[in-house]
């Protein structure tokens, strides 16, 4: 009864407010309007003829983390409505559900928010339609339920959805609104890599606990301008994460779904690391590794082989040291206050959560005999090479500058604003963009404020086209860059500071508005965000 008087009352306030924000709206940009006035995601459209559709709410939950008291998590329950019932797996911690669609499917999704807060949802490397994308502007309120519909255009990857509320995001994905999206395809099951239980979804997140085992995020400016860094490490939501597996072949597909934390992963017995593909799905063949340095959002598929091992061995996953001190003033001062000096394995000791600290990600221990004969195939697919040729800008290169300064995060000097499109935020649709995110290659990048940036474009996967640094030994760069993986197609890359990185972007199919920021994600609630208007 209450509720429905809670409802009312803020149905009444966002009616009051919708006016104000689409007279605002209007007056900047007049093409544009906001989900309220377009109702947006509002109602299932007739037209549209799902294969599968689903509904996920997301909802205060307690669940147990730690033995003791339980914790507080924002978690999403998910629920086939109609169509393959595979499709939503739910997951024991506080992740969101797996999605698991085929490229083609048309599915309709009912985001329903129980949650204290307005909060949307986006599918992170997909390409789907601008209104479909989750853009903070179709932030929904608590009570309220977004539809969204599209068609699975992407080939077969690892993807992720998260929230993408402004100046929340942190907040809501580190609260637990992230989940795993899961899409194959035709190409991808013919060539018969490990499926089923040997195929395993692996998302790293960094927490921080209190003694009540609740979740601790302290917004801070200074943790804001270097990026939250939290000392206990958790896989698929579990501490002291660790996977039994059968002496054969698998398939490990690794999400860094953290905040802001760069993970250095090799293997503690000196096994290099084989990639089978990036964030946008396979690789053309296998890339061999010393380790792999996985920035936020970015993920990686693995090939691991424990066909040699013998029952009880144990094989430990670890992120290796690196130097945050060449990362600027910002990075050296995540731990003990000692920026700029070199720091040694250990000697950050009592919890201090160093941004190139070496620690245990997951133990995996070897417990059955198989006799699978799995073989690692040479030939995973056939990527179309983008062509410079192609681009509508081949000399004229979309630049991006990143910048932190006066305590703000920006993308061309600008932070981010609802509506405010500029002249070189509009994209022709249908063309090739070459298109660089210069992190102080050009200027003072490598400078006291020097941060890694993990950039980020929603729509469709891009590739790298070259990387450049002003010192390719600057002690931060040269710590991490062997594990760097441009090949492929990609939706974040890192861009180091002293680094310009330029890539080609294709904008096809969609008009309307799409998103490129920073995916450390305390850097995106700070403005370092924008949107590009596709027309
Ligand atoms: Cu994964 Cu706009 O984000
Ligand atoms: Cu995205
Ligand atoms: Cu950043």
């Amino acid at each position: 009864m209450n509720k429905n008087v809670n409802t009312q009352r803020r149905k009444l306030l966002k009616f009051a407010g919708t006016s104000a924000l689409a007279t605002a709206a209007l007056a900047t940009f007049p093409g544009l309007i906001n989900a309220k006035t377009m109702k947006v995601g509002r109602h299932a459209s007739l037209d549209f003829n799902p294969d599968v559709e689903i509904s996920l709410t997301g909802e205060v939950r307690y669940t147990p983390i730690f033995s003791g008291p339980e914790t507080r998590v924002w978690k999403v329950i998910g629920k086939v409505l109609k169509g393959d019932k595979n499709a939503i797996t739910n997951e024991d911690s506080y992740l969101a559900p797996t999605i698991r669609l085929h490229k083609g499917q048309k599915v309709r999704i009912y985001l329903k928010n129980e949650l204290p807060s307005a909060t949307i949802l986006h599918w992170h490397g997909l390409h789907v339609p601008s209104k479909m994308d989750g853009n903070p502007m179709y932030a929904i309120d608590s009570g309220e339920t977004f539809v969204y519909e599209f068609e699975i255009l992407n080939r077969a990857g690892t993807y992720w959805y998260h929230a993408h509320t402004h100046s929340l995001t942190a907040k809501h994905v580190y609260s637990g609104l992230a989940g795993f999206f899961i899409v194959n395809d035709d190409e991808e099951q013919a060539l018969k890599l490990p499926r089923g239980e040997f195929d395993i979804p692996l998302v790293i997140q960094d927490r921080n606990f209190d003694q009540q085992n609740q979740l601790k995020y302290d917004g801070g400016m200074m943790m804001k301008m270097r990026g939250f860094l939290g000392e206990q490490i958790l896989v698929n939501g579990t501490p002291e994460f660790e996977v039994p597996v059968a002496t054969r072949a698998y398939r490990m597909r690794l999400l860094n779904g953290s905040n802001s934390r760069i993970y250095k992963l090799a293997w503690d017995d000196g096994s290099p690391i084989k990639v089978i593909a990036t964030d946008g799905g396979l690789l053309e063949r296998p890339e061999t590794l010393p380790y792999l340095t996985l920035a936020p959002a970015e993920r990686r598929e693995i090939w691991v082989d424990f066909s040699d091992k013998a029952i009880g061995a144990e094989v430990t996953l670890r992120s290796l040291e690196f130097s945050s001190s060449g990362m600027g003033m910002m990075g050296g001062m995540g731990g003990g206050m000692r920026g700029g000096r070199d720091r040694r394995m250990g000697g950050m000791g009592g919890g201090q959560a160093h941004a190139g600290k070496s620690f245990t990600v997951l133990k995996v221990r070897v417990s059955k005999k198989a006799s699978a004969n799995d073989v690692l195939p040479k030939r995973l697919s056939t990527i179309k090479q983008l062509r410079l040729a192609d681009a509508e800008n081949p000399h004229s290169p979309r630049r991006i500058t990143l910048s932190m300064r006066h305590m703000s995060a920006l993308l061309n000097g600008r932070s981010y604003k609802m509506n405010d499109i500029r002249k070189d935020e509009i994209v022709p649709v249908n063309t090739l963009q070459l298109m660089e995110f210069d992190n102080g290659y050009h200027g003072m990048g490598g400078g006291m404020m020097g941060m890694p940036h993990p950039m980020h474009l929603h729509g469709e996967q891009f590739q790298v086209v070259k990387r450049e640094v002003r010192s390719k030994s600057g002690r931060g760069y040269a710590s991490i860059s062997a594990g760097f993986l441009d090949k492929g197609w990609k939706d974040t890359v890192l861009v180091m500071p002293g680094e310009k990185v330029t890539i080609l972007k294709p904008f096809n199919d969609y008009t309307g508005i799409f998103m490129y920021h920073c995916h450390n994600l305390e850097h995106e609630d700070m403005g370092m965000m924008r949107d590009l208007l596709v027309k």
